[in-house]
């Protein structure tokens, strides 16, 4: 069988400077806010050449703690991609903004700027741009219309780290960027950590406060803050595998490109293979109107895939206010995707195989 992705494989490779450098932080007696912390935020920030990085437990704690930090009024509104992974939107119903859902643009699948005005009212702050599978929004638009309007924009980051676009890394383009390392992620920790990169030094600084209990200096509180801290052992693993972030995505980068140009069957529609070289790949993310079969018949001839994702987040139990909403794109994107197998450790061979089988599913399957 072929996993989807296989953590194991994955972090063989850095398996001994982890274990060093765990080890190192062990010894040192020092586990939260110390060195390894400081020295992955300047090593973060440098990569996505944004000034700031502010570390915090995971990328649903990076997304709420820039929202808490712009201290928006009560009753804002927050406009979303219909379309993600319901961490993006989870942050704006817990801080009681209301969440403003638009379709995708049905080839991207990502926020579409065209339908972003027309949902903007006189509460609305901010905007969260997803870069979701890996590929950057259209940032441009995006930036010009919120500028237009005074809104921020934020993007989550957390599947997209070294995407580009426009010659700018994710992380440089929005107010705030926000990531997650996940184990899963292309930067991934062996447990959970996120980031947030701006090059607003206010709101970094504010940001620092916010994760730490809202205080700086021990036991004088400035904000009613959090906990949600990246600890010194995940800074240390990420300190070991950033360096080979852009190998890593290179490699993705050709396996894109092998599916892109060779996988060819009637009714499958690939993704924008455009940026190709710009893109983080995160997932390979193709629809196919017969989904089930075609995850059934991978499946029995030794592919494993995975759905990213099964139910949109207005029909979502979690999110059932919503659920009478009419999003003809997202729900049809829900019921189409399938995600190939696509990370750095996928041989030729595997990859080879992978095209083949694809290109000989028989519809009627
Ligand atoms: C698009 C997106 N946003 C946010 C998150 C949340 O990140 P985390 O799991 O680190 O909280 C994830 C990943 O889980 C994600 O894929």
């Amino acid at each position: 069988m072929i996993p989807f992705l296989d953590l194991n494989e994955v972090n063989a490779p850095y398996l001994k400077a982890i274990e060093e450098a765990s080890l190192r932080v062990v010894r040192s007696g020092w586990y939260i806010l110390g060195n390894e912390l400081k020295s992955f935020e300047n090593a973060f920030a440098n990569y996505c050449n944004a000034a700031y990085c502010v570390g915090v437990a995971n990328g649903l704690d990076a997304i709420t703690l820039i929202l808490m930090a712009y201290e928006f009024p009560e009753d804002s509104e927050v406009i979303v991609p219909a379309n993600t992974y319901i961490a993006s939107v989870l942050p704006v119903a817990y801080l009681g903004f209301r969440p403003i859902f638009v379709e995708p643009d049905p080839f991207t699948m990502l926020l579409d700027p065209e339908r972003i005005a027309e949902k903007i009212s006189s509460k609305t702050r901010a905007v969260i741009a997803v870069d979701l599978y890996g590929r950057s929004c259209e940032m441009e638009p995006i930036m010009k219309l919120a500028r237009q309007h005074g809104l921020k924009v934020i993007t989550d980051a957390a599947q997209a780290h070294g995407a580009i676009y426009n010659n700018k890394k994710t992380g440089s383009i929005a107010d705030a960027t926000a990531f997650s390392f996940y184990p899963t992620k292309n930067l991934g920790a062996l447990g959970d950590a996120g980031a947030i990169t701006t090059s607003d030094e206010a709101l970094a600084e504010k940001i620092r406060y916010l994760r730490n209990y809202g205080s700086l200096v021990r036991y004088k509180n400035d904000y009613q803050g959090v906990n949600s801290r990246l600890d010194e052992i995940q800074a240390a693993i990420l300190n070991v595998k950033l360096p080979f972030l852009d190998l890593e995505n290179d490699r993705r980068r050709a396996i894109a490109a092998r599916y892109l140009s060779e996988i060819q069957l009637e009714n499958l529609i690939l993704p924008p293979a455009d940026r190709i070289n710009d893109d983080a790949w995160h997932l390979f993310v193709i629809r196919h109107p017969n989904r089930s079969g075609l995850i059934a018949y991978l499946d029995a001839n030794g592919i494993q895939t995975n759905v990213h994702y099964p139910l949109p987040i207005h029909k979502q139990q979690a999110f059932r206010e919503f659920y009478d909403m009419h999003l003809p794109i997202t729900e049809r994107i829900h019921e189409e995707v399938i995600s190939l197998p696509l990370n750095g450790v996928l041989t030729d061979e595997e990859v080879i195989y992978i095209i083949q089988t694809v290109n000989q599913f028989d519809y009627q399957q």
